[in-house]
């Protein structure tokens, strides 16, 4: 078992892949932390924990202990009040009205596999062999207030999952002002600090910042795990890079407002904690109730940035997504969204499905308007019957003649929103998050439904499920477009109105279980508003998510290259749509949108119908290229070659398991004057294999043979290239 327990030292030492953590009791009471690195063969430590007596400011726990302080300890959960000012991983606040914590040691257990977290998305294992789990049992002696720290550690991976239980067991009520997921003392500060940051259509783009001494926070407090910012940190050894160095990965499997942050103390030592936001969060737990912390999935990789990805992504694809596409071929699709907005009827629907099939795509998808009175934004939300003026015949009709061509059908909805003019907002103004006597901040003329109520679930429930029965769809595309406001609800009391984020999002997950475990047959797509909740929570109920409402191909490398930090291709929605882009107005050749939109799940977001025969050829070629290639992409080893946050071209690469097969795509931005020579450089590859390339590189190279070696040493020489906006393809195969 990789998790071993020297009881006589009092060290736990937890071994994955190739790494280790190790965990030390000090004075068999204080959980300390004395690593995570690189794997260490022998299984128990206790000479390495070092602490000094300080001068006063650095209060000592007691007299015959005098280097003993908790301002300089390095722990694995810090509580507040005792002398350690840097963050605490959770606040409480007592009935006599005190904050002082002192969590100290009660028992621990070890166990093969994983237990499940009760209401709330987590990575999982099949087999009990996969993983195994130490549970950590800490305990305020005054109060009875306990916190239950799981680990658990992926026997094939460099991952551990971390989260925290609370259980009041004293006889008066607590309330929880903070119970983060996760907290790491690291005892040096030598890091840059990585971060996936943007704004609706500019979803995570990279920003790496030196660590210096103070707080470097990132968060949401938007009720969502946002646009802003995504729920996931890394720190970077100095040395470090895309191939190579000491990477630690901090991600939170949690859709909500989250706080992700690295403090760096006067000691130099640096303390990494993520959960869930505490500003504006408090949680009563009466006496013998509990309350459970999102899962923190920690990852560590000495081969970089990319290594640390390679992790992310093959547990995200294989033991976070479930069900039955989660390692299926995804569906090449035609969204009609750009194409129409709400202005469409049935025919226009019929032709622009008739031209996709045509040309070989497997899946419509009908976007928004189609149900109540939808013409624009402003009304109908929650109301999700078929709008008869648009689609006389009715929704099944319409879908069972786009199946009975050989095409699949899929249909979009927003179920956590109401519009104010509605028929479900008339009936049951009360449903909607709000604050009595406040006026409803309305963002997209909407308001966002109260998900902690039951009656509200079991309506999104009912009638979601209503129309996917009425009909043959095999896909459905989940939104959701705006952030909380007055985030209160009706059915709490006083004292629980600061629980009312962290309930909607357990009645999110609630809703989201019914559902996909009702329709095991659809392919759920999560949105919100492109890439707003792009995040690990939603990858647990629904595979892949819609990458940004930004499909400018330019804008797309971007994106698309920052989300492959953390998610895999399999997760990325990438489409072509028209030119000018609706989004930034750039022009771009239909070539290049493709080349890019290849890069993740594929598909269309334009009016095919309208396309010429010139185009309906090229496009037909790319969904054939698709085809041959997408099981590679989707499920292949992602490897990022060049970054489009350093320069004018891009780079990437995907590579089969067995090395037998690789695709990659070279792409430059903006025509260059008396240019360069430029090699591409692969990864991932056999150096033992041999390998045809063949390529969209005019003649040249084109069927020509190299050892892996060659292409990862010496590499392909790019071709010369006209204009901008240009791209390359190669697809490269064991000879
Ligand atoms: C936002 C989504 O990101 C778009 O793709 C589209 O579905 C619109 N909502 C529809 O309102």
């Amino acid at each position: 078992m990789p998790i071993f327990y020297d009881s006589q030292a009092q060290v736990f030492h937890l071994q994955s892949a190739a790494s280790s953590y190790i965990i030390q009791l000090v004075q068999s009471a204080h959980p300390a932390h004395v690593y995570w690195g690189p794997k260490l063969a022998q299984e128990s430590f206790d000479k390495h924990l070092h602490s000094i007596e300080r001068a006063s400011f650095s209060p000592t726990l007691s007299a015959d202990a005098p280097h003993l302080s908790f301002d300089t300890l390095p722990q694995e959960y810090p509580s507040y009040g005792s002398g350690d000012f840097r963050e605490p991983a959770f606040a409480a606040r007592y009935v006599d009205g005190s904050t002082v914590s002192r969590f100290v040691y009660d028992s621990h257990e070890i166990e093969a596999g994983k237990p499940k977290l009760e209401g709330l998305p987590a990575t999982y294992i099949e087999k009990e062999d996969e993983a195994d789990t130490l549970r950590l049992t800490l305990r305020d002696e005054l109060t009875g207030l306990k916190a239950v720290l799981s680990y658990t550690v992926f026997h094939k991976l460099d991952v551990i999952a971390r989260s925290t239980r609370f259980v009041n067991e004293g006889a008066e009520s607590i309330a929880l002002g903070r119970a983060l997921s996760a907290s790491v003392d690291f005892d040096h500060s030598e890091f840059d600090f990585l971060q996936l940051s943007g704004a609706w259509t500019r979803e995570r783009h990279i920003y790496k910042r030196e660590l210096v001494p103070g707080i470097h926070r990132i968060d949401s407090k938007r009720g969502s795990s946002s646009h802003t910012q995504n729920p996931f940190i890394a720190l970077l050894a100095k040395n470090a890079g895309e191939d190579h160095g000491e990477v630690y990965g901090f991600s939170l499997v949690y859709s909500g407002g989250f706080l992700g942050q690295a403090e760096v103390d006067p000691f130099g030592t640096t303390r990494v904690q993520i959960g869930i936001q505490p500003f504006d969060f408090e949680w009563k737990l009466e006496a013998g109730e509990s309350f459970q912390t999102p899962e923190a999935v920690l990852v560590r990789s000495s081969e970089g940035l990319g290594g640390m990805s390679r992790i992310y992504h093959k547990l995200y694809r294989t033991r976070l997504s479930r069900g039955q596409f989660r390692d299926a071929a995804r569906p090449i699709l035609v969204n009609n969204w750009e194409a129409t907005y709400f202005n469409f009827n049935a025919d226009k629907i019929k032709e622009i499905a008739a031209a996709g099939q045509e040309l070989g795509i497997e899946l419509f998808v009908l976007d928004d308007g189609w149900f109540g009175k939808r013409d624009s934004d402003n009304s109908s939300l929650g109301d999700w019957v078929e709008d008869k003026r648009k689609l006389p015949e009715g929704l099944a009709k319409l879908a069972n003649e786009i199946t009975g061509t050989g095409m699949q059908f899929g249909l979009w909805f927003e179920p956590e929103m109401v519009s104010p003019n509605s028929d479900l907002h008339r009936a049951h103004p009360d449903w909607c998050l709000h604050v009595p006597n406040r006026s409803r901040t309305e963002a997209r003329q909407q308001l966002i439904l109260d998900l902690s109520r039951e009656d509200v679930r079991d309506y999104i429930v009912d009638s979601v499920s209503k129309v996917l029965e009425s009909a043959p769809i095999t896909y459905v595309k989940w939104d959701m477009n705006r952030n909380m406001t007055e985030i209160g609800s009706e059915l709490l009391p006083a004292e629980r109105q600061r629980e009312t984020a962290h309930r909607y999002m357990l009645g999110l997950y609630d809703v989201l279980e019914r559902i996909v475990s009702n329709f095991p047959h659809i392919l759920f797509e999560s949105c919100s508003g492109g890439g707003g909740r792009f995040d690990p929570g939603m990858l647990y109920y629904m595979p892949q998510t819609w990458t940004s409402d930004d499909s400018d191909a330019v804008e797309r490398l971007k994106i698309q290259y920052g989300t492959s930090i953390v998610y895999p291709a399999s997760s990325m929605g990438a489409h072509v749509s028209a030119v000018p882009n609706h989004q930034v107005g750039r022009v771009t050749p239909l070539e290049m949108r493709g080349h890019v939109a290849m890069s993740g799940n594929f598909g269309y977001e334009l009016d095919l119908a309208r396309f010429g025969e010139e185009e309906k050829q090229a496009v037909k070629e790319q969904v054939g290229l698709y085809k041959e290639l997408r099981e590679l992409i989707q499920f292949g080893d992602f490897y990022r070659i060049k970054s489009p946050f350093e320069g004018n071209d891009t780079a990437w690469a995907y590579v089969s398991e067995d090395r037998s097969q690789a695709f990659a795509a070279y792409f430059r931005v903006l025509g260059e004057p008396y240019a360069p020579l430029r090699r591409l450089k692969l990864k991932g590859l056999d150096p033992n294999k041999r390998y045809t390339v063949e390529g969209n590189i005019g003649g040249g190279e084109t069927g020509a043979v190299y050892g892996g070696d060659e292409l990862m040493h010496l590499g392909l020489s790019l071709p010369s290239m006209w204009g901008d906006f240009q791209s390359v393809l190669y697809v490269i195969k064991e000879a």
